[in-house]
């Protein structure tokens, strides 16, 4: 099994590439989010893969919830995928002192996080997804082979960064109040659709966002109309989620 979570579709397709080659069953750890009753049990013979976006140089709230719920068995393979648009930080080795991981890989993906940086430029998107594709292939030949690894890129002043900065992300960083929505709004739906949490509601046609955040922002990278802004800090910036490459 693999148990992914995405916001704006990275770890989604990383997760899908890793299956193709392992055959194996994908579970979308959303569907677990503020659900207590977790019944999951990896048996010592079976292979876990978690795959997760790092959000402030760390493992989301939710997802290192979800982790901590599930039983695993001694024995298990375990490996976890992070996708990120530079540094992990910490996150690994925060998660290895919840469970018993064999195997940790970073891959570099395309930025989500428009709050605070820019989106990547087609060069660098194209670029990223392209290495991504060739660490894949390495990745799981390792995973089918329950080859133990550790190719985690932390980057500069990691324990500061996971712990300081990650602390304050989950406490001050899941404000919805800057949200907003201009007169561009087609009322399309889609951000309501998507919303992991389901935490935003059409009111006369225009989204309105309740306070159960992850600020995954697949509402405010998704919108067609890039009608949705954060305070003024997505104003001139780009829009991104994964989409297949050509060629
Ligand atoms: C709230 C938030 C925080 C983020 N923090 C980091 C970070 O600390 N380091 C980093 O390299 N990328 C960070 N990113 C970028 C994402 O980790 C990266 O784009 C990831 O691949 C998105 O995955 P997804 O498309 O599956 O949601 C952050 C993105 C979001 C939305």
């Amino acid at each position: 099994m693999i148990y992914y979570f995405s916001g704006t579709g990275n770890s989604k397709w990383v997760a899908e590439k890793i299956a193709e080659k392992t055959g194996d069953t994908l579970v979308n750890v959303a569907g677990y989010i503020n659900n207590n009753e977790v019944s999951i049990t990896v048996r010592k013979e079976e292979t876990a893969g978690f795959v997760f976006p790092v959000y402030a140089w760390a493992v989301p709230d939710f997802f290192m919830k979800f982790i901590r719920s599930i039983k695993i068995e001694e024995g298990a393979f375990c490996f976890a995928v992070c996708t990120c648009g530079d540094e992990a930080g910490l996150s690994m080795k925060k998660l290895a002192k919840e469970i018993n991981l064999n195997s940790a890989y970073s891959i570099r993906m395309p930025n989500s996080y428009i709050i605070g940086y820019d989106v990547d430029t087609a060069q660098d998107t194209a670029k990223k997804i392209d290495a991504a594709k060739i660490k894949l292939e390495a990745l799981s030949e390792d995973v089918m082979s329950r080859k133990a690894v550790w190719d985690v890129f932390e980057g500069s002043n990691a324990f500061l960064k996971s712990s300081v900065a990650s602390v304050m992300f989950n406490k001050f960083g899941k404000n919805t109040k800057p949200f907003s929505v201009d007169g561009t709004c087609i009322s399309c739906g889609l951000c309501e659709r998507i919303c992991p949490t389901h935490n935003i509601n059409l009111k006369e046609g225009m989204p309105v966002w309740g306070d159960d955040c992850l600020m995954c922002l697949a509402c405010i990278n998704r919108c067609p109309e890039k009608s949705i802004q954060y305070g003024n800090s997505t104003r001139n910036k780009g829009r991104y989620y994964f989409k297949e490459q050509e060629g």
